[in-house]
């Protein structure tokens, strides 16, 4: 039984009886060295992979990521998590004034194999004082986080994963209540059905914190909701995602390391880190109003109208500009 998946990656960081939280989880499974999910040698990045993200699909997005460089007037890029490099490469051919791309992933590999530019340079941080534009597709919601259940008997309880003498077990057990926590309990359980599952990426503010070593501007994008529509009554089984050869599959202990975890990125906790770490929103929208403020009118192929229709990547992924405060008040 102990020779599972599970075991193969969480075996030398739990003792029989020990629980850690779906977060701590999340870190082993995704990015334990070597053998989380990212981290393994084989690319889970486009067709043959696990999943095709926008850039994969159309360089139109690349084109608008493009003109919003351009009218940041930045001679340097850093990418969070580029994954494949695929949006790297498409920029970098666009982009031949640019002076210097930076990549910084938990797993530089696939990119390394892909952009052969000699102006990539690849980092394992934000460099102190890097001037130029930070921006970073579907890498929030590759962040790990905690998964909760508020029911109105029991409470609030969180998703830990056990180690049993047998093998391991999801279990739900009484949760530590953070004032962050309490707050959206308070809030929002008045209107949830019972049980309501949801997740919390406590994350954000530390991952957005170390890009305050740069001085430029940010662009994010990912899919995900505003916190009105996040906790809306409707979502109660949380937004967590398990991804493996193209399809949305159960989450399963077995698949540790096997299947991608992923959920909807809260785009208010975001904006509140972002203030936190001295930066203030610029911009905010779908990705369909950003490529087309951008790009304007063109002639579309299928593979671009994914990117831009209703209910597909167009509605779903969100795209957030940041400024860093004092620019923004100097330029007023
Ligand atoms: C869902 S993939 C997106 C890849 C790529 N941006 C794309 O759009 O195809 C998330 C990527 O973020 C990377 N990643 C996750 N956490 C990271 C961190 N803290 N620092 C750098 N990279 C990270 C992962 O290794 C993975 O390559």
């Amino acid at each position: 039984m102990l020779d599972s998946k599970a075991h193969h990656i969480l075996g030398q960081s739990m003792a029989v009886g020990e629980r850690i939280n779906f977060s701590q989880y999340m870190s082993l499974a995704l990015y334990h060295p070597n053998k989380g999910y990212y981290m393994r040698h084989g690319s889970v990045f486009g067709q043959q992979g696990d999943f095709v993200t926008a850039p994969l699909l159309s360089p139109i997005l690349s084109k608008a990521i493009v003109a919003w460089l351009c009218e940041q007037g930045v001679d340097d890029v850093l990418e969070l998590g580029p994954g494949s490099g695929v949006l790297a490469n498409q920029i970098l051919e666009q982009m031949p004034g640019l002076r210097r791309y930076c990549l910084c992933d938990m797993n530089p590999g696939p990119s390394k194999d892909l952009v052969g530019d000699p102006r990539a340079v690849w980092v394992d941080q934000v460099p102190q004082g890097f001037s130029g534009a930070v921006i970073a597709n579907e890498w929030l919601d590759a962040l790990p986080f905690h998964r909760y259940c508020w029911d109105i008997d029991q409470g609030l309880q969180e998703f830990l994963v056990k180690r049993e003498r047998a093998g391991y077990q999801l279990v739900l057990e009484p949760a530590v209540v953070t004032p962050e926590i309490k707050a959206l309990i308070e809030q929002f359980s008045p209107s949830w059905p019972s049980p309501y599952v949801f997740e919390y990426a406590s994350g954000y503010g530390q991952a957005l914190g170390q890009m305050t070593r740069s001085e430029g501007p940010w662009l994010l994008l990912d899919y995900g909701y505003e916190r009105e529509e996040y906790y809306h009554p409707d979502r109660m089984l949380g937004t967590l995602l398990c991804i493996e050869n193209h399809q949305v599959v159960p989450f399963s202990l077995a698949k540790t390391g096997v299947q991608d975890l992923t959920c909807a990125v809260e785009w208010t906790l975001v904006e509140e880190c972002a203030a936190k770490a001295g930066y203030q929103l610029a911009q905010f929208g779908t990705q369909a109003d950003f490529i087309m403020a951008h790009l304007g009118s063109l002639p579309l192929t299928a593979r671009d109208k994914k990117l831009l229709l209703p209910f597909e990547m167009g509605q779903y992924i969100k795209v957030a500009a940041f400024d860093p405060k004092c620019s923004a008040q100097t330029s007023t």
